[in-house]
């Protein structure tokens, strides 16, 4: 067949090896739906002796992928190797420059340099596709991109951290701390053996960042993002938001303010009865406030060989079949500008877990310093330990969810109720978000 669509793959590994054959498995269907075949054509990866699971018998091999992004016997440039630099950053420039489509599902590399790369590939109209880079085989990329072209965005948040996800779960499930719950994902493989990354929210920040631009037609910009991890969650937190009706998520938030798109990512309490909240386990969600419509949630597997594999695979059937679509869904020079909005600014209600001292006058102190920053209560709760007494002066858990205010009022309102000696150890404070 003359017109067959010539990928060269960049990466053999998780993601690499499994699209390599899901190719080859789906090669009738894809002629079915793409009216021409699609071929693996050449594959580079650092080892050739590698053991990968496929025959590469058939297939060209390049130990360097700027090489095979040059080649003239490919037409698409599929990149799985990932990391937002060297030669990967290399590789994509060069297939780019030379006219080829390039398919990725590298989140860092868009999330670094996505719009230098889309104006690249504007230039040279070459389809530039990363479904994969967000949600794993979530089709969330072309939900926002191309199903809903026609709405304007309120909202759009999600869970876009299985490790995260996984580790939540597992604490309020069984009750456990943080540390064993990550140790129990390393194990697992659902952790990196450094898992600050995924912890400390700043893979979620990069796919929240492209969600964002998708969104609101915004340049991608990570470093607008307000960021926090989920390390300094307790059980404790845990077990108090289940019985207040909550649960709490690592969630990527970008809403529309009227100061400009605000961007955060750190652990939010979700009604339990929302569609988020039933998120277990490594899976991912994204929620989409969009105007005309009721939230949309999608949820799937944000990760994995196959899943994954099968979101760059649609991403190739479209430049098969000849469809095209801007990057980020508008010409790159229609991309807005985006700044870090102030946390301070931040407009919500709060969940906030005092230790206090159990003595009298405290509660009354707490609700003084809260009254003065204009701060109203949900709910005040004082829990003795089972079995302690009270008015014995230890510390006594108090739980507290605020109506909407904003998080400098909280922030001033602790501080004080900190210089007023009433509390031990640093209050917990957790965002609600509305859904
Ligand atoms: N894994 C997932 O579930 C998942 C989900 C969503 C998105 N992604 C993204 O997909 C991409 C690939 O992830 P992965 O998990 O498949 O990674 P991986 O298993 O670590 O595989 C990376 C591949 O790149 C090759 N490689 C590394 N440096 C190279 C170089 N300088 N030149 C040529 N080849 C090189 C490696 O070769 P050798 O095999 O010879 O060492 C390996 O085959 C990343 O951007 C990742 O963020 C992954």
């Amino acid at each position: 067949m003359s017109n067959i669509l010539r990928v060269g793959v960049a990466g053999l590994g998780t993601v690499g090896a499994a699209l390599v054959s899901q190719v080859l498995q789906q090669r009738e269907a894809l002629i079915a739906r793409c009216g021409r075949a699609i071929e693996v054509v050449a594959v580079c990866a650092r080892s050739k002796a590698k053991e990968r699971g496929i025959s590469l018998k058939k297939m060209a091999w390049f130990s360097d992928p700027v090489q095979l992004a040059r080649a003239d016997g490919i037409d698409v440039f599929v990149e799985l190797i990932g990391g937002a630099g060297g030669p990967t950053k290399q590789a994509v420039e060069a297939a780019l420059a030379s006219g080829k489509s390039v398919v990725t599902a590298n989140k860092a590399l868009l999330a670094e340099h996505g719009m230098r790369l889309a104006a690249l590939a504007e230039k040279h109209h070459a389809a530039l596709n990363f479904e994969a880079a967000v949600g794993g085989a979530i089709p969330i990329v072309k939900t926002i991109r191309e199903g809903l072209a026609g709405n304007s965005f309120a909202r759009i948040y999600g869970i876009l951290n299985g490790t995260c996800n996984y580790i939540l779960t597992k604490m309020e499930e069984e009750n456990l701390p943080f540390e064993d719950c990550l140790t129990e994902a390393q194990r697992l493989g659902y952790a990196e053996a450094d898992p600050t990354f995924d912890i400390e929210g700043h893979d979620t920040a990069q796919k929240l960042a492209i969600l964002a631009s998708l969104a609101f037609g915004t340049r991608v910009e990570q470093r607008a993002i307000y960021v926090e991890g989920i390390s300094s969650i307790q059980p404790a937190d845990l077990a108090a938001a289940d019985e207040l009706g909550y649960r709490v998520k690592l969630l990527g938030v970008a809403v529309k303010t009227p100061n400009g798109i605000e961007q955060r990512v750190h652990p939010t309490m979700v009604r339990k009865d929302s569609s988020i909240a039933q998120v277990m386990g490594v899976t991912n969600a994204v929620t989409v406030d969009a105007e005309g419509i009721d939230p949309l949630t999608l949820v799937g597997p944000g990760a994995g060989g196959a899943a994954t594999a099968s979101a760059v695979l649609a991403d190739i059937g479209d430049i098969a079949r000849g469809v095209r679509t801007a990057p980020f869904g508008r010409p790159t020079a229609g991309l807005g500008p985006v700044r870090k909005l102030p946390m301070q600014r931040h407009e919500g209600g709060y969940y906030i877990r005092l230790m206090a001292r159990d003595k009298p006058g405290t509660a009354a102190t707490i609700a003084t310093r809260l009254a003065e920053q204009d701060i109203s209560m949900e709910s005040i709760v004082q829990r003795h330990p089972a079995g302690a007494p009270a008015g014995k002066g230890g510390p006594v858990p108090v739980i507290l969810i605020t109506y909407a205010t904003t998080e400098d009022a909280v922030r001033k309102a602790l501080a004080a109720v900190g210089r007023d000696r009433v509390i031990s150890g640093r209050p917990q404070v957790i965002r609600i978000e509305k859904n």
